[in-house]
């Protein structure tokens, strides 16, 4: 018989998707020019997956509509197998693309496609290797049409949330990417955090690895439950095979990127929607990679910390404190997150009802954790809700957690030292600007208005208003 879906793209993620698929009883086809990896899902589905390295042969295997997943390198590549796709397609079927594409990308598909009937979904799937195998999340945008045909499979093989399947329909046009894409932002935040309080433990308490994984390990079976979390914890632990030294100290400290954080920071500047820890998170990635100029800094100006805090300072409860200025730093990551997808939404009309965001990163994705939970309550109880700090739920547990002086304390301490916390300082900055009555804005206005002439408006009467300034 013919099998219910195709996939395209027979790398790490495609073929533990396909078994994923198998191992829910759905029939799969999977196609990839290169034939060791068709070989390699053959092998290991036990013949359970049809395999090809014909596109064609590979096609008239599925059922109809056609149902065609594709799990290729995001940018031309996804535009290369369209192309090749397109002489056997026919009215009605659909094509997703699971990749990490560029959602611009995504809606020019969609287009193109629409004036040939074909449907285009994009599916934003987080999770890594071990989600495409055991239950991904999956974030799928386009048409809801499409969506219908799929949802049994998708809820089938994504990850559970006490029962609830972590896929759902985000949105119309290219909201699924759009969607993976801020997931993809914040995890960069969350990461950047979670390294800046490593560097706090160990270079200002002098915590050694083993003690920080200790800590790390509480901390994640209370408030700061998450899969970051637990996989730092076991990456701290991690010995080299070879020198059997810790892993982290044999690895160089140069953060590569694919692009989905910068994006995220391109989009929130473009939409005008404040982000600055995933902002600062990309910056550190960037600077990170300018060995060259790091180390001729580092000569010309003292490398290291420039003073150290006496011992006593940092008893026990200090441990507290950076736990909670981390929780502070995660929950304004996702709060800067969920804004820009609360404004994408309006602007793009893409219609995404921000409780299924939260509902579908509980479980499968990088950013799961369980303050999602919290987050999914918040727009359940108001989904019109522009930011997750004005919940009022969340509102109080930041005050009477004393999340903010913690945060406070952590910033102090950082710059004492000489210690670079530019996502701590971000947060902090980012939670006091907001809570400010007053910014200095108004001094900006009177400067646009003396250069040149921009306008401003007055606080006590009605209208724009211009100064002769000499
Ligand atoms: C996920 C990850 C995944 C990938 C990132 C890595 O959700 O499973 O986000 O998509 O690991 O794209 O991104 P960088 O290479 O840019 O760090």
């Amino acid at each position: 018989g013919k099998s219910f879906i195709g996939i395209i793209g027979l790398g790490v993620m495609g073929r533990n998707l396909a078994l994923n698929i198998l191992d829910h009883g759905f029939t799969v086809s999977g196609f990839d020019k290169d034939h060791s990896k068709v070989i390699a899902l053959k092998e290991e589905s036990k013949g359970m997956a049809s395999s090809y390295d014909s596109v064609e042969n590979f096609i008239h295997s599925l059922e109809k509509p056609k149902k065609i997943l594709f799990f290729v390198p995001a940018g031309p590549i996804v535009d290369q197998v369209i192309e090749e796709l397109l002489p056997f397609l026919e009215s009605g079927d659909i094509l997703i693309d699971g990749g990490n594409s560029f959602f611009r990308d995504t809606e020019r598909r969609q287009k193109e496609l629409k004036n040939r009937n074909i449907f285009f979904i994009g599916m934003g799937t987080s999770g890594g290797e071990s989600g495409a195998r055991h239950g991904p999340s999956l974030m799928v945008g386009g048409e809801k049409e499409a969506y219908e045909h799929l949802r049994t499979l998708l809820e089938a093989i994504s990850a559970k949330v006490e029962g609830e399947p972590c896929v759902d329909y985000m949105g119309r046009g290219a909201a699924g990417h759009y969607v993976k894409m801020v997931h993809n932002g914040i995890e960069y935040g969350i990461m950047e955090l979670i390294g800046e309080c490593y560097d706090f433990a160990h270079r200002v308490l002098k915590l050694d690895e083993k003690k920080i994984s200790d800590l790390f390990e509480q901390w994640s079976k209370e408030e700061l439950a998450s899969y970051l979390m637990e996989i730092t914890v076991h990456i701290l632990r991690k010995r080299d095979d070879k020198s059997n030294d810790l892993l982290l100290h044999k690895v160089l400290d140069v953060a590569r990127q694919l692009g989905t954080g910068a994006w995220t920071s391109e989009e929130a500047f473009s939409l005008q929607v404040p982000a600055p820890i995933i902002d600062a998170a990309v910056t550190i990635r960037n600077l990170s990679s300018r060995v060259e100029e790091r180390k001729a800094y580092g000569q010309h100006f003292k490398s290291g910390l420039v003073s150290e805090i006496s011992e006593e300072t940092f008893s026990s409860p200090f441990y507290e404190e950076l736990k909670k200025a981390l929780f502070l730093g995660i929950i304004c990551t996702y709060a800067q997150g969920f804004s820009l997808l609360s404004e994408a939404s309006k602007r793009y009309g893409y219609a995404i009802d921000m409780e299924k965001v939260a509902k579908v990163w509980r479980g499968g994705c990088i950013i799961r954790s369980q303050f999602l939970e919290k987050i999914r309550a918040a727009f359940q109880g108001n989904p019109q809700l522009s930011n997750l700090l004005l919940d009022p739920n969340i509102f109080s547990e930041i005050k009477e957690k004393n999340l903010l002086s913690s945060l406070r304390n952590f910033c102090l301490y950082a710059i004492k030292v000489g210690l670079p916390a530019y996502a701590f300082l971000s947060s902090l900055s980012y939670i006091d600007a907001f809570r400010s009555e007053k910014l200095p804005a108004n001094l900006i206005q009177l400067q646009r208005d003396y250069f040149g002439s921009h306008t401003y408006e007055r606080i006590d009467l009605e209208g724009t208003f211009h100064t002769i300034w000499e």
